[in-house]
């Protein structure tokens, strides 16, 4: 069997609080002959600059470039306010993402039957609801040149944020979305605003090509994006994977993840390019809600996002991504038996805290495998 090498950075605040019920959920599978991990840990955010006066030391880069998959937990809190802008601990995040070219960022919204009534949306809309965004993170307006904010001299400023994409760009992240979609159900949604930037025509053209290539078994559909943030919420079971630059990522990943309850239910993973010597790509795993200062060191936050952010790692890094669906339907399960954290009770329905839920996700887990 081979041995996965997980590095675990678990970071502020909660982090290390949902990270002890995965270490519990890497233990269990290692123990049943599931799977066999090697395990390191390391700083980062906050904790790290206590111990080393910056958000990640060098020592910790070094064993993230080494590791097969890296699971993070949160960083940042009050306590780092006004440590230096370049030691701040989301320095210790952009590092990470820069310096392993995480390029690709993935968004499940997998909505629990059990927590259906949760959504803002009617349970009709959003039960079984399984889709996926890849949001391309590493380009577009976010880092394209020039950038700046110009003194015209005539008592007006002008501000300039520029959306560049190489085709390159396009084409890789585009093939991330087609790959995850045979996975899956086989379908992808591509979305830009072609009708109004330039940026657009290249994306839908490179996107449209790539397909015709390499990707014709998989269904393709063009969205533009306005269009599509209307579509998530009119019915969003339409779609499958969704691909998009990294603005309107930001925005529609968000509309997507809200469709299905608490920021504490919510895993995500940044994915690397591809060494076709090895088959491997640098990966990050990390629950998409912070550090939650207001909760923390009281043993009450939910690990689910972050016990979902393991099986993430296990169905992208690992292929073994029939155990994943066992932990889904784990957690899926102790969700039906109405165990709940706070952030996801029913009003006036009973409460349990960070290890009682990490142990009963195990527990069913122990019934499934
Ligand atoms: P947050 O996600 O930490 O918390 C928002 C709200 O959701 C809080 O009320 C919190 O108690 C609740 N919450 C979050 N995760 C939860 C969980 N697992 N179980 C139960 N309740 C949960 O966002 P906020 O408050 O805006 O930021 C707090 C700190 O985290 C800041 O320093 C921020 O910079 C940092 N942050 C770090 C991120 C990361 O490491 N990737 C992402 C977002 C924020
Ligand atoms: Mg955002």
């Amino acid at each position: 069997m081979a041995t996965h090498k997980l590095l675990l950075l678990a970071g502020d605040g909660i982090g290390p609080e949902v990270m002890a019920e995965v270490k519990h959920v890497i233990g269990f599978l290692d123990k049943q002959g599931i799977a066999s991990f090697a395990i390191e840990e390391d700083l980062v955010g906050g904790s790290a600059y206590d111990a080393h006066g910056v958000a990640i030391s060098d020592a910790a880069m070094e064993r993230a470039k080494a590791a097969d998959a890296i699971l993070l937990g949160a960083v940042g809190g009050p306590k780092w306010a006004n440590v230096p802008y370049e030691a701040r601990p989301e320095a210790g995040l952009l590092r990470l993402r820069k310096d392993l070219g995480l390029f690709a960022n993935l968004r499940p919204a997998l909505c629990y039957p059990a927590l259906a009534d949760a959504s803002s949306l009617k349970r009709e809309v959003v039960e079984g609801l399984d889709i996926l965004i890849v949001r391309e993170l590493t380009g577009g307006v976010y880092f394209g040149e020039p950038k700046t904010i110009l003194d015209l001299g005539n008592g007006q400023r002008r501000a300039i944020d520029t959306q560049v994409y190489d085709t390159y760009e396009i084409d890789r992240i585009g093939r991330v979305a087609f790959e995850l979609a045979r996975t899956r159900r086989n379908k992808v949604t591509s979305s830009e605003k072609h009708n109004v930037m330039r940026s657009g025509v290249l994306w839908k053209e490179t996107i449209t090509a790539l397909h015709a290539k390499d990707y014709k078994d998989v269904e393709l559909e063009h969205q533009l994006a306005d269009s599509l943030a209307m579509q998530l919420v009119r019915w969003p079971k339409q779609f499958d994977v969704i691909v998009t630059d990294n603005l309107f990522g930001d925005i529609l990943s968000d509309i997507a993840s809200m469709l299905t309850g608490s920021l504490g239910m919510l895993p995500s993973a940044s994915l690397g390019a591809l060494d076709e010597a090895t088959g491997k790509r640098p990966a990050m795993y990390e629950p998409v809600h912070g550090s939650a200062p207001d909760i923390a060191g009281r043993g009450i936050a939910n690990p689910i996002a972050m016990i979902g952010s393991l099986g993430m790692a296990l169905r992208y890094s690992f292929g073994l991504g029939e155990v994943a669906d066992k932990i889904e339907e784990a957690i899926a399960a102790v969700l039906a038996s109405g165990k709940r954290t706070g952030d996801i009770r029913t009003p006036g329905g009973p409460v349990i805290g960070t290890a009682d839920m990490g142990a009963a996700i195990v527990e069913e887990l122990g019934k499934l495998i």
